[in-house]
């Protein structure tokens, strides 16, 4: 499944008839569709020299949570240690932020440009430990090609 979503995401990344945000919001699209147990997947990116994250294209349902402060749930975590932060039940974390009832567990993994964590992408499953070494691996190849586009 991967594999074949590698080229997929290689070929909207290459696709000249979209810009970045188009693009990021397709691969969206696309990882949501593809991946039974993705639910919701978007992308957060540092918020100028600001100490948050800003929500950017996402699949999935809409969340209130679009500005999270650096060190503030999963996600504002991941802005601080620079490390992908797997939770296979996220009731077991106590600096969580809940966007929706129904998800069970939850990828973030952070995106580099020249050495610098810009940004991350997050994905919430409703299915509970869904993730593998496998997902860490094709996400951190989602972001090294998402960060050559921006
Ligand atoms: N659960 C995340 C917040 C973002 S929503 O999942 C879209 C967190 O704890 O950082």
């Amino acid at each position: 499944m991967f594999s074949s979503l590698k080229s997929k995401v290689t070929t909207i990344v290459q696709d000249e008839s979209f810009g970045s945000t188009q693009k990021m919001q397709l691969i969206c699209d696309l990882l949501r569709n593809e991946i039974p147990y993705y639910n919701w997947v978007g992308f957060y990116f540092k918020n100028g020299e600001k100490r948050e994250l800003k929500l950017g294209p996402y699949a999935g349902a809409p969340t209130d949570h679009t500005i999270i402060p650096f060190g503030k749930g999963i996600c504002g975590q991941v802005a601080e240690s620079n490390e992908n932060f797997v939770v296979p039940d996220v009731e077991a974390q106590d600096n969580y932020i809940a966007c929706s009832i129904t998800v069970k567990s939850e990828i973030v993994v952070p995106m580099f440009k020249n050495g610098e964590n810009i940004g991350q992408i997050d994905i919430d499953s409703d299915t509970p430990d869904p993730f593998s070494k496998e997902d860490e691996l094709f996400l951190e190849f989602v972001n090294q090609q998402v960060a050559g586009i921006l």
